[in-house]
């Protein structure tokens, strides 16, 4: 499964760029609002830094706004992924957009119905928003395996991006159920890779190597 941050802080995504796992990074208007600076110098600076797909949300709500404001963000990077919503004028422009050649990401699905018309409109990506759905109680990892099986079924050119992840648990029935990328904020890749286990493990490793060492060293001075 390939692993997207879902960020658009730069600091953040500098660090976690160092450990080589992180292959895209999805942003949103919320997520961009809460950085300073300009956002498409913050879209073109993370882009430069993760050379995967990445994400930047249009914020009309027309399909010919739409259309103008998706060519202009794919003009920004070649790694600059479109995000639409899922709404009939998202999927208008998302038929116009990725038969330009700009890769598309259909966001806020919540739905499997509108994952699939979002693959035959040409989508590239599908978001599943996970998080949210658990929200109002309803299990949002079902969504994810329906939109699996179902794209099982056919050749669309659709990745399914399990979005919206909130802990460990939801990356974990993401990559079980076979999603093709999961993105999640930065505190929950860094809780990916924790274990108490492995801390004390390697604590003690370290402790008895140097126990060693001084009693080869007082064994040579003798
Ligand atoms: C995905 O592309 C979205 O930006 C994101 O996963 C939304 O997550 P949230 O529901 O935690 O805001």
């Amino acid at each position: 499964m390939k692993i997207f941050l879902d960020t658009a802080s730069l600091k953040d995504i500098r660090e976690a760029a160092k450990l080589g796992v992180v292959d895209g990074i999805t942003t949103n208007p919320s997520l961009l609002a809460k950085e300073s600076g300009d956002p498409e110098e913050i879209l073109v600076e993370i882009c430069k830094t993760i050379d995967g797909p990445i994400s930047a949300e249009v914020v009309a709500t027309d399909a010919e706004g739409m259309v103008k404001e998706g060519r202009h963000l794919a003009s920004l990077h070649p790694n600059i992924v479109v995000k639409t919503p899922c709404i009939p004028e998202g999927l208008k422009a998302a038929k116009i957009l990725s038969g330009e050649g700009t890769r598309i990401n259909m966001t806020l699905i919540f739905s499997a119905t509108q994952a699939l018309l979002s693959a035959k409109a040409g989508a590239r990506y599908v978001s599943p928003f996970v998080g949210r759905l658990d929200d109002i109680s309803t299990p949002g990892m079902e969504l994810v395996a329906d939109i699996i099986q179902i794209f099982d079924h056919y050749d669309f050119d659709c990745e399914v991006l399990a979005a919206s992840l909130r802990h460990p648990m939801h990356v974990l029935e993401a990559a079980r159920m076979g999603a093709d990328i999961g993105t999640m904020p930065v505190a929950v890749f860094n809780a990916l890779l924790k274990h108490p286990l492995t801390d004390s493990g390697l604590k003690k490793f370290l402790e008895d190597w140097e126990k060693a060492k001084a009693q080869m060293a007082a064994k040579a001075g003798r």
